[in-house]
């Protein structure tokens, strides 16, 4: 099977810009959302990302022409999926919600249409076995800004055969991503490694080792990120790193992975980062 026609459940941040990926690079592709607000505000974001890119040098206007014409939106999953030879999913880390997307899916998608999830922390296994096409449902863990960053984690669940880990990769690489193969353990190897560093530095604030900023610039500075950590933590929102960690720590059962108290404290305040408009920092 070669992948022909795509669709992408959730029209938020992850959503769009796996729909931009898509769309930019030749792939016909349906972006579904039950909130029609959300969508509109998607094909925006969409549009000013490609002019980003234009303006850049990074594509063309008849490219970005092109690739809108190749984006239709949808509050229909069932008439979103029904041509889609892959549907990557990207709607909120919930198991019941994912548990009924992917019910969903499987019940209107072609029978060899490969399913997958843009999920960060929740087991591919666990997924696939929502649906009766275990083996055709795989991981396609995509990075923020999708757009910019060039990394997929290809997770293979229990069942997910090799045939789907082939497709999705070359699917990966023909985006100009570079596919790399995980197992499903919880967190990936992304989360895994990323998470407890982001931790980490939260403890030295609660602990007062160093300022925010200062923090932030050893790690830019020292270590040649491009974001400090907690700069990083609010980009990516405060309460899907607590839950992030919450699922390593549940999950592998170890102390080196308990969420800060100080992390806590600020999810519980609503303070959740650059989308609260305030997390480690202020926003304008
Ligand atoms: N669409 C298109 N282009 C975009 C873009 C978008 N959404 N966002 C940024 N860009 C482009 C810019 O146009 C710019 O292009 P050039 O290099 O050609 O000039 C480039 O990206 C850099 O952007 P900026 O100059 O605006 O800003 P910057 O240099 O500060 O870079 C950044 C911004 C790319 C976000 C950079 O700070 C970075 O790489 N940060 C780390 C991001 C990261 O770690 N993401 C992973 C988060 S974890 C995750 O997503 C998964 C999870 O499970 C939690």
């Amino acid at each position: 099977m070669s992948v022909q026609h795509t669709a992408v459940v959730g029209a938020g941040t992850m959503g769009n810009g796996i729909a931009h990926v898509l769309a930019l690079h030749g792939y016909p592709v349906a972006l579904i959302d039950l909130d029609e607000e959300l969508l509109e505000d998607a094909r925006t974001t969409i549009e000013r990302n490609l002019s980003r890119q234009v303006d850049k040098d990074a594509t063309t206007s008849d490219a970005k022409e092109a690739a809108l014409n190749r984006l239709s939106l949808t509050p229909d999953t069932a008439e979103g999926v029904r041509s889609a030879d892959l549907v990557v999913e990207a709607v909120p880390e919930e198991q019941p919600i994912k548990a009924d997307v992917f019910g969903t899916l499987d019940a209107h998608a072609p029978d060899d249409a490969i399913l997958a999830s843009n999920t960060s922390s929740i087991s591919i296994t666990w997924i696939a076995a929502q649906t009766k096409r275990p083996e055709q449902v795989i991981g396609m863990h995509f990075f923020n800004p999708v757009p910019v960053m060039t990394l997929v984690e290809v997770v293979r669940g229990q069942r997910t055969s090799s045939a789907t880990f082939d497709i999705v990769a070359e699917v990966a690489e023909d985006l100009d991503k570079n596919p790399v193969a995980v197992e499903d353990y919880p967190g990936f190897v992304s989360n895994r490694v990323l998470m407890p560093m982001i931790n980490e530095a939260i403890f030295c604030v609660m602990e007062g080792v160093a300022e925010p900023e200062d923090i932030d610039t050893v790690m830019e500075m020292g270590m040649n990120h491009p974001m400090g950590p907690l700069t990083l933590a609010d980009f990516i929102g405060l309460d899907v790193c607590l839950h992030i960690l919450e699922v390593l720590h549940d999950e592998l059962g170890d102390d080196k992975y308990r969420p800060c108290p100080l992390l806590r404290r600020k999810v519980t305040a609503g303070q959740l980062g650059r989308k609260t408009g305030e997390g480690f920092f202020e926003y304008g």
